[in-house]
């Protein structure tokens, strides 16, 4: 879906890379209630710099996504 375009190896401008949020995010691993916290900070824009990427995810791909980098980016 593009995420690598910004968040691979060297990530583009201040995009953290998938291993650096894998580590960030893993305390959120098996959590859903924060794993969802996350998946709608990702996709509200207005938290974030305005990401088109991030907002156009669906609630549903958004948590999936969040999760699959809580887990380790793998
Ligand atoms: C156009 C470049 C770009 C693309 C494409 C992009 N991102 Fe990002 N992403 C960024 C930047 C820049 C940040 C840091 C934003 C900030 O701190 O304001 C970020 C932050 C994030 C964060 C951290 C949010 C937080 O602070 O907790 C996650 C998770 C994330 N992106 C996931 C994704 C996923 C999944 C995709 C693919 C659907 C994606 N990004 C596509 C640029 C991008």
């Amino acid at each position: 879906m593009g995420c690598y375009n910004c968040h691979g190896n060297p990530p583009k401008k201040k995009a953290p890379t998938f291993a650096q949020l894998a580590t960030d995010y893993a305390k959120a691993r098996d959590d859903d209630r924060a794993l969802q916290k996350l998946a709608d900070k990702l996709r509200d824009g207005s938290i974030l710099s305005h990401i088109d990427a991030h907002e156009r995810l669906s609630p549903e791909a958004a948590l999936q996504l969040v999760r699959w980098i809580s887990e380790g980016a793998r």
